[in-house]
């Protein structure tokens, strides 16, 4: 059964893991922090990633490639962070989610252990079962199904956090892969991340790497809808190509409790401001 706990945001925009790093990428104070429910920080893994060589980004109006590999400072680089204040000022604007990531079974475990004295800066935690960047962990972790779900088992009988986990579509229906999350008493499901996709650019280099953008909408739609139908109770993450104030309300609509907006943010961070502005005018919530 999934768990009853669900996440009070002051309003339903999340910033997705990734895009905005850990702040450093967006200008923290020409934002209003007002229009933002919670900022999901980039994936954290035990040891530290160095990510792939560039070119890392490939951006058309229809879609982004990105192949950054989990660049992150590690646990050791990220404790720095939090224990020399680096990360107070976004803290102090904008409650946050923690996004942790691994590169096998122990390592996802290991990492929950280790963040237990920092969880007090967080409102929950986002498991990245789903990057399709790197060679272990990310998406392979799911790929051995009893496997995977030893795995949530353990995490969460090491953790009394709202716990989330992000799920692609690569490894099978994604209702069955949620359902399997709420059998572990897990509290929610952040679907989808990005989808393998291959481009060749104008330098004729090959660019393997993760799908987002304005085509993913329809897809990340479609898994809300058939999570939710399967899962009347389950709390919701929509994340996948949202540009537009109608594409939120429409993931509200369909089942979404929150939605996660990432690439838009490489247009332009206004973003933001904007969809939560008109969600209000919209709703009159
Ligand atoms: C440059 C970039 C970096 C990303 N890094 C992460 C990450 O560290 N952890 C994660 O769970 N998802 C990561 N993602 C996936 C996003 O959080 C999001 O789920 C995905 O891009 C789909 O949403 P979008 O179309 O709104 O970008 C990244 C996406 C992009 C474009």
């Amino acid at each position: 059964m999934a768990s009853s706990k669900t996440l009070n945001l002051r309003t339903p925009i999340v910033i997705a893991s990734g895009p905005g790093g850990f702040g450093e990428y967006l200008k923290v104070e020409s934002i209003d922090w007002s229009y933002v429910g919670a900022y999901t920080l980039k994936t954290i893994t035990l040891n530290p990633k160095a990510g792939n060589k560039p070119p890392r980004i490939y951006a058309s109006d229809s879609f982004m490639i990105n192949r950054i590999g989990l660049e992150n400072p590690g646990f050791e680089g990220f404790k720095k962070m939090i224990e020399s204040g680096e990360l107070d000022i976004l803290l102090s604007h904008v409650p946050a989610i923690l996004s942790l990531g691994g590169d096998s079974f122990e390592e996802y475990v290991e990492i929950t252990k280790l963040m237990r004295p920092y969880l007090d800066n967080f409102l929950a935690i986002e498991y990245n079962f789903s990057c399709p960047n790197v060679h272990h962990g990310g998406l392979s972790i799911m790929s051995d199904r009893d496997e995977w779900r030893r795995l949530l088992k353990e995490i969460r009988k090491e953790t009394d956090a709202f716990i989330i986990a992000k799920l692609g579509i690569e490894s099978g229906f994604i209702e069955n892969m949620a359902r399997i999350v709420a059998l572990e008493s897990w509290d929610g499901v952040t679907v989808i991340n990005t989808i393998r996709g291959l481009m060749v650019n104008s330098d004729g280099q090959v660019l393997l790497g993760g799908l987002s953008g304005p085509a993913l909408y329809p897809i990340a739609l479609r898994a809300v809808f058939e999570v939710r139908k399967a899962l009347p109770d389950m709390y919701i993450i929509a994340s996948g190509g949202i540009y537009t104030p109608e594409q939120v309300s429409e993931m509200l609509r369909f089942g979404a409790n929150a939605v996660s907006i990432g690439s838009a943010l490489f247009q332009n961070e206004g973003v933001i401001n904007k969809l939560d502005r008109e969600l209000v005018k919209n709703t009159n919530k």
